[in-house]
């Protein structure tokens, strides 16, 4: 193939869009970019797309995704035979005299580089001068209907707005996907005329003149006419996404990637899933993805540009431009934000969120936590509701906390700060020094209890109501309790020599016999608060 030329000048006024229509994307990828992405399986040695409105938008996106591109700027829209025409005389193709060019559009998206590559074939088996794909469709609705001779042969395509009442019941369409000879293509491209209900000058025109010439014409019907959707508004658009959606989880499936509800299953085509990968319901992976073999994603997750290793579960999380390593655990409710590296083993639990930092082999961050600019060692434990304090206002510092660490629940670790090797906080602490290897950072004030002060301060409230009700038992209970410690002794007055003999203390073993009377759960729990108080 020696040229390729992409319409996209249209307007796509369809869409009300503030972007160009062939912009918008599908799996990851834009419209424009799927049409050349096929193209390239045909090998053409040149491709150029015809741009106009939103030109440079378009220009500079092309730059991007197929740098070796080139672009033809067609400043009137006066049809697509003008267009091509354009494409042909401009620089970087008037040199091109011989040899084949395939014509697309660049709002295809669903266009295979098979299908091209079959049609391809037909063309110069068939040792034709011009080829177009056509479709059958149930409704040919707003396409170019294919007329054909009475032997069947390819006659001429006409437009909807140029159908007489029986060639608008032909159910045959042309998909707008071509191959000429380049040279006749040249001088049939010369002939058109824009004498048509639209005042274009229709490349649709070139078979027509070309047949007339007497050269030959031929048509290729595609398989799957989903192939050649081409869209023009946001229902279409959906449509194709779907479509694509359905080629791309397809294709993972047979490929031995459990996928549970396709439906709702949304994957890039751009990522990388290994065998005996399991997705769940509601799953979305985008971008440069990478999943490797027996991790299991979802429900309910997305994950973009990130890599899941082997074995690795992420579910009901957001993960994105991270690495999460081999057997690592993360979610539910898990944000893990650009530059987030959890090693082997390591677990991330619910509502933790993890940016720009490290995380060492089977260290833990199981609650309510934000990890923010911090390189953590190894089987350290991130206690629930502790917070890397890493913004000042101004600037983000970072924190290192060692291995073997234990973080207390709700510690602030004001950054920069560092955490030694085995050290431990205290919980609700907030750490502004450095702890040192082995030692507990204590940074909290003392606990000081105001007795009775509900009692005043609060007196009508339904707290005041408990408190006093507590404090009545209480009062209650110690006397019972005097009563039976006294009774006890009169009845037992020797027990007092045999006591001597096991120093147990007194209390306690007047509770003791008092349990044993109740229910054997009270006895259980006097038994605990002995041994408590014991150790
Ligand atoms: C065209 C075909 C029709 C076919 C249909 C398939 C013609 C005359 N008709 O109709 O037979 O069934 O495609 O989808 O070709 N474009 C330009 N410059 C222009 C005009 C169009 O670059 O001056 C581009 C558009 O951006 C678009 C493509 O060419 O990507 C097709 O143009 P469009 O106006 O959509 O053609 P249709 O009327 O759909
Ligand atoms: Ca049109």
């Amino acid at each position: 193939m020696e040229l390729a030329i992409i319409l996209a000048a249209g307007e796509g006024t369809r869409m009300k869009s503030a972007k160009s229509k062939v912009l918008h994307q599908i799996a990851g990828r834009s419209l424009i970019a799927h049409v050349l992405h096929a193209c390239e399986q045909i090998n053409p040695k040149r491709s150029l797309v015809v741009i106009g409105a939103h030109a440079s938008e378009v220009n500079e996106h092309l730059r991007e995704v197929a740098p070796k591109s080139g672009t033809v700027l067609q400043r009137e829209r006066n049809g697509t035979g003008h267009a091509v025409r354009m494409a042909l005389d401009s620089d970087l193709a008037k040199s091109i005299t011989t040899g084949d060019v395939i014509v697309l559009a660049g709002d295809t998206p669903l266009l295979t580089g098979e299908t091209l590559a079959r049609l391809s074939k037909h063309h110069r088996s068939n040792g034709a001068s011009a080829t177009v794909l056509t479709a059958q469709l149930f409704d040919p609705h707003g396409y170019g209907r294919i007329v054909r001779d009475s032997e069947g042969h390819l006659e001429r395509i006409v437009e909807e707005s140029d159908c007489t009442p029986t060639e608008r019941e032909i159910d045959e369409i042309n998909s707008g996907v071509y191959i000429f000879k380049v040279d006749r293509l040249r001088s049939a491209l010369a002939k058109i005329t824009s004498a048509n209900a639209q005042n274009e000058e229709y490349l649709t025109d070139a078979i027509k003149v070309l047949r007339e010439s007497g050269e030959k014409v031929s048509a290729f019907t595609v398989d799957d006419e989903s192939e050649i959707l081409g869209i023009n508004d946001r229902s279409q658009l959906a449509l194709c996404t779907a479509l694509m959606r359905d080629r791309i989880n397809d294709a993972l499936m047979r490929e031995g990637v459990s996928i549970v509800d396709p439906a709702t299953t949304w994957i890039d085509l751009s990522v990388e899933i290994a065998p005996d990968v399991t997705i769940l319901p509601g799953t979305s992976l985008f971008g440069s993805t990478i999943i490797e073999t027996g991790a299991q994603i979802g429900p309910r997750t997305t994950v973009i540009d990130s890599e899941v290793g082997q074995n690795a579960r992420v579910f009901e999380s957001f993960v994105r431009g991270s690495v999460i390593g081999y057997n690592a655990q993360v979610g539910p409710y898990t944000f893990l934000r650009e530059g987030s590296e959890l090693a082997t083993g390591v677990r991330v639990g619910a509502y933790v969120e993890v940016k720009n930092s490290s995380i060492g082999e089977g260290s833990k961050v199981p609650h309510l936590s934000y990890v923010g600019d911090a390189t953590i060692g190894r089987e350290s434990n991130i206690g629930a509701a502790t917070v890397f304090v890493n913004y000042d206002g101004v600037k983000k510092h970072r924190s290192e906390v060692g291995d073997h660490v234990r973080i207390g629940s709700d510690t602030m670790l004001v950054a920069p700060v560092s955490i030694g090797d085995g050290a431990y906080t205290a919980a609700g602490s907030v750490i502004t020094e450095d702890v040192p290897a082995g030692a507990m950072g204590v940074a909290r004030s003392k606990q000081r209890n105001v007795l009775g002060w509900v009692m005043r301060r609060r007196a009508t409230t339904s707290s005041a109501k408990a408190a006093k009700a507590a404090k009545a038992a209480k009062a209650a209970k110690a006397v019972k309790a005097e009563g039976v410690a006294k009774k006890t002794q009169a009845r037992k007055p020797k027990a007092k020599k045999a006591s001597s003999k096991k120093p147990v203390a007194k209390k306690p073993l007047a509770k003791k016999s008092v349990a044993k009377k109740s229910s054997r759960t009270k006895k259980k729990s006097v038994k605990v608060k002995q041994s408590k108080r014991k150790g």
